[in-house]
């Protein structure tokens, strides 16, 4: 199950390795998972982060604590409760701890037949991640075609890339699919405080993909869309409503305005399991994560020593306000991107490409 491009994966023993995200791209490190604690720990802590992600640990984590209580039922029920909400705002989570309790259930030996089940969800993603790639590239190729260039400028904000959604990601994977089909590609790159998981783990995946990538502060998108320097935006989501509103990283929604108000295209990437279909308004009813201030207190990187080291940025006696993620209204939206194809952002496209399940 280990594949190249995965930021989990099982040992020898059946525990969960990850990639600890909390310290890229500064130290190389891996944290190892055994139990329900240990599983609700490293979501809460964002050792592992991004919909995706969060949602295949979540599945590995309920694999993992049916074999802590023996496959009793009962017990596993109530572990799963721990797992389902340690972050509230991605829907994956919820969406893979119950498809996994349907299953054990179900299932005649629950121990084995979980642990293939969060296999599968994973094969699923990265299945996902490759037609979204295809799709995402195509509309790449499109937009060169039109404006007649032959170098594609793109604004991507937080990490939507394989640390996110394995193997691909979802907002990057039609990136990687570009540098595949040798489209001449320049990622502009949100460094998306308070973690930085644009300038951390954005930066260093591209890096690694030998991707042309330029950091720039949050607040220079606007600016660089006034001064043509940005062909199309693209995003991943963290839930996605029925009515088309995607919840994504904080800062997202204010990328939205800036690219309607320059008429940028701005698309939305997601594997189908990021769909909330009870939600029909996001804005409103899309629950939003409040994290500790201390993100917001303290900066993390190397020091002129070249020692990882937290900073604080902020006196004590300033209180700080932490919203992990904002809604971007779907009348903003060009279009989503899922495993399905290329969808408009509203209820009735929705319903018609999901119309199997709605
Ligand atoms: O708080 P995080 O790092 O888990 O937030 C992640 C994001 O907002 C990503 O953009 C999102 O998960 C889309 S990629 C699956």
């Amino acid at each position: 199950m280990r594949g190249k491009y995965r930021a989990f994966w099982l040992d020898k023993d059946d525990n969960l390795v990850v990639i600890d995200q909390r310290v890229l791209p500064f130290v190389d490190a891996t944290v190892t998972i055994t139990n329900t604690d240990e599983c609700v720990g490293a979501i809460k802590d964002m050792i592992v982060r991004g919909a995706g992600v969060i949602g295949n640990v979540a599945s590995f984590g309920v694999f993992l604590a049916a074999r802590e209580c023996k496959g009793d039922i009962k017990k596993l029920e109530e572990k799963a409760k721990l797992i389902r909400c340690s972050r509230p705002t991605a829907v994956n989570l919820m969406w893979a701890v119950d498809r996994m309790m349907k299953k054990a259930r179900s299932s005649s030996d629950m121990i084995i037949e979980l642990k293939l089940e969060a296999i599968k969800i994973c094969d699923e993603d990265c299945e996902a991640s490759k037609k979204i790639g295809n799709f995402g590239a195509d509309i790449f190729e499109k937009i060169l075609k039109e404006r007649n260039k032959t170098k594609i400028s793109i604004l991507t904000h937080c990490n939507a890339g394989w640390l996110a959604i394995a193997d691909n990601g979802s907002a990057l994977a039609p990136i990687y699919e570009a540098k595949r089909r040798g489209i001449d590609i320049e990622v502009f790159v949100d460094e998306t405080r308070p973690r930085n998981q644009g300038a951390n783990l954005s930066a260093w995946e591209l890096e690694k993909a030998g991707i042309k990538h330029t950091v720039i502060v949050d607040n220079a998108g606007g600016h660089l869309m006034q001064h043509q320097m940005i062909d199309i935006c693209i995003t991943g989501a963290d839930r996605v409503s029925r009515g088309g509103d995607v919840a994504n990283k904080i800062g997202t929604y204010l990328k939205a305005l800036a690219a309607y108000d320059n008429n940028i295209p701005f698309y939305v990437a997601l594997p189908s399991s990021t769909f909330d279909f009870e939600i029909v308004d996001g804005v409103k009813d899309i629950e939003i994560e409040i994290r500790d201030e201390d993100e917001i207190k303290f900066i993390r990187g190397v020091d002129a020593d070249g020692k990882y080291s937290k900073l604080q940025i902020v006196q004590d006696n300033s209180p700080c306000l932490n919203y992990g993620f904002d809604v971007t209204p779907s009348r903003l939206i060009t279009a989503l991107i899922s495993e399905r194809g290329i969808c408009e952002a509203n209820q009735k496209e929705i319903q018609k490409m999901y119309k199997d399940i709605l």
